[in-house]
């Protein structure tokens, strides 16, 4: 598994992973959502709130020789991982596994001892394998209109746990 290369996301990034999102929701959680569900959802523009956590300085980026990769986004405010996600292209290839590690530790660095996330149906299992522990599954309303299923998942973070 080829390391990561991590920088901090600036306003002028936001396009570009909003699209990544687009493209990794579409190819991953299709078959787990409604398809006018999931465009629902996706076509909403970015939020005032993900706008701040990316001036915040809390949106990771995770590059490999220049290329967009992933990333994730901490609110910290929530003690939630706010959003992970990585490129089609480069899934299942270890880089969500690297750019969950590098949240967990910015989100330790915040001062969160026990981290909270909303994790799409396809993604439980793969918050699972890193000892994210499903409390619950609900629907929630996103702010586009449309409801939607999600896994609500915990794990304390302590300073020797190691994913
Ligand atoms: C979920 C996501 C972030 C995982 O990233 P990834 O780079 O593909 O995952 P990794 O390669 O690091 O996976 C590490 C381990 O997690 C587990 N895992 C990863 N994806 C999984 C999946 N879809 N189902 C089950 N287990 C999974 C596996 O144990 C995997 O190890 P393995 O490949 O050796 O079996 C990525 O697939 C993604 O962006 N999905 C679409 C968007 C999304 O749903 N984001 C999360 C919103 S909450």
């Amino acid at each position: 598994m080829a390391p990561l290369t991590f920088r901090t996301a600036a306003a002028d990034d936001i396009e570009r992973l909003w699209a990544l999102r687009a493209e990794a929701a579409r190819v991953q959680c299709a078959g787990y959502y409604p398809a006018e569900a999931l465009e629902t959802w996706l076509a909403a523009p970015p939020s005032a709130a993900f706008r701040q956590y990316v001036a915040q300085g809390h949106a990771l980026i995770g590059e490999r020789a220049g290329s967009l990769i992933g990333y994730a986004v901490i609110d910290a405010p929530g003690r939630e991982l706010e959003a992970l996600f990585v490129a089609p292209s480069a899934f299942r290839q270890g880089y969500g596994a690297q750019l969950l590690q590098r949240a967990k530790h910015l989100a330790a660095t915040l001062g969160i001892d026990s981290l909270t996330l909303s994790a799409a149906l396809n993604a439980i299992d793969f918050y699972r394998a890193h000892d994210y522990e499903l409390i619950t599954t609900d629907s929630f309303a996103h702010r586009s209109g449309v409801t939607l299923e999600r896994g609500v998942m915990r794990k304390t973070l302590t300073p020797t746990s190691s994913s």
